[in-house]
């Protein structure tokens, strides 16, 4: 079938992006499903900080990719063996398919499963090549999914069936900004009631911690960025204290008015600045854990001795150390109760054709969700 898809054509391309057009709307084939995979028409898209980072060049990725991955929509055919979606069930997209056979899988940590991780580097679907091409070949997929596009192809393995109670701009969060800042919280660190928190970075990431934070009783909640109207955000949804880390002493400040810190402080920029932040302000016991993801060459660095002599934790969350299937249906019971008001983060709406625009407006750190409607 023909489809319109937003495809990046450029990497590295100069800012703003709304005039240099790195990601063209073009029509594509798409192929049908294969065995174990879906076909779904997407409903809505939303714009995060990984896909950005393909467009930067942060995240090197195969060219031409049809990017996008926080989705959520209808599914329209089901290839051979999915026995366990039908059509017209609702889904949202999760951005690492696990294929429930390799180690990690079978240890429970989906988030590292071993073929999809290579599947989402080499830009294919978790069943091995691309499912969307024109006249000149073959366009790769962003982390299996490609969702700024009117139809997608997917494994089973990158979709979770979510109520048709929740509206699709809602639904598409869960499967990478909600996912990824709860489960930071509640499954990488493992936060306990009455725990203190920081958050140092505010975007979709960031401000679902924060959600994740309050959801799991946390007693203070420090919010930490550049931007003065993320701060402001985070203070409205529940934030106790916050403070703008453009100021040179913002770890003193932070570390004073936390006499020492905090017992748990969540890195969620993806810059090394920001992660800097997070450890200084990690209290003594504390743990530091980072959901950032940098330029693969950048590097972190920290005083060696604090580790041990402070028995300091340190860990990476990878799509919130999550088991989609499990946790998606829980975040978004919480939701449905206003226990996780993750419809707060959307703050713009756009269409397809103006999603160059779109990112130059994620990348002044502004908004904090924005969504392509279809
Ligand atoms: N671990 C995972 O599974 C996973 C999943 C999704 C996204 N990510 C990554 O998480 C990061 C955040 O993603 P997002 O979509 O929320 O990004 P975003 O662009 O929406 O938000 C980033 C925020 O960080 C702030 N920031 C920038 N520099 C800062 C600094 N020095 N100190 C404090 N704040 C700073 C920005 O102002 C902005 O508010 C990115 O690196 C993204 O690639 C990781
Ligand atoms: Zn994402
Ligand atoms: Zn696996």
């Amino acid at each position: 079938m023909k489809v319109k898809s937003a495809v990046l054509r450029e990497i590295g391309a100069q800012t703003p992006y709304e005039e240099s057009q790195p990601i063209q709307i073009e029509e594509l084939e798409l192929d049908s499903p294969e065995r174990g995979e879906v076909l779904i028409q997407i409903k809505a898209a939303s714009l995060c900080h990984s896909d950005l980072s393909v467009m930067n060049g942060s995240r090197p990725r195969p060219l031409p990719m049809a990017l996008g991955h926080e989705a959520a929509g209808v599914i329209v055919e089901v290839g051979e063996g999915v026995v366990d979606l039908e059509v017209g069930d609702h889904v949202a997209c999760v951005f690492v398919p696990s294929c429930g056979q390799c180690g990690p899988c079978r240890e429970g940590r989906p988030a590292l499963c071993e073929p999809g991780a290579v599947a989402n580097t080499a830009g294919t679907l978790l069943g091995g090549g691309q499912r969307l091409h024109n006249a000149e070949g073959v366009v790769n997929h962003h982390v299996g999914v490609s969702a700024f596009s009117e139809y997608a192809v997917v494994s089973r393995n990158s979709v979770v069936k979510v109520s048709k109670d929740i509206p699709f701009e809602k639904a598409a969060l869960f499967g990478c900004a909600v996912i990824t800042g709860v489960g930071a919280v509640v499954n990488t660190a493992g936060i306990k009631l009455g725990s203190t928190v920081a958050i140092v970075g505010l975007g979709g990431v960031g401000l679902s911690a924060l959600l994740g934070a309050i959801a799991a009783g946390a007693s203070r909640i420090v919010a930490v960025d550049i931007n003065e109207t993320k701060l402001k955000q985070a203070k409205e949804l529940g934030a106790t204290d916050t403070f703008n880390s453009k100021d040179p002493d913002v770890v003193e400040q932070i570390r004073q008015a936390t006499g020492g810190g905090l017992d748990y402080a969540f890195e969620t920029a993806g810059v090394v600045p920001a992660m800097e932040v997070a450890y200084s302000i990690t209290k003594r016991g504390g743990t530091t854990v980072t959901t950032g993801l940098p330029h693969p060459e950048h590097k972190f660095s920290f005083p060696y001795l604090s580790l041990t002599a402070e028995e300091r934790t340190l860990k990476g969350s990878y799509i919130g150390s999550c088991v989609p299937s499990r946790d998606i249906p829980r975040y978004m019971n919480l939701f449905q109760e206003d226990r996780l008001p993750v419809d707060k983060l959307i703050t713009d709406f756009i269409s397809l054709d103006e999603v160059n625009k779109g990112f130059d407006i994620l990348a002044k750190g502004d908004s904090s969700r924005i969504i392509i409607k279809f």
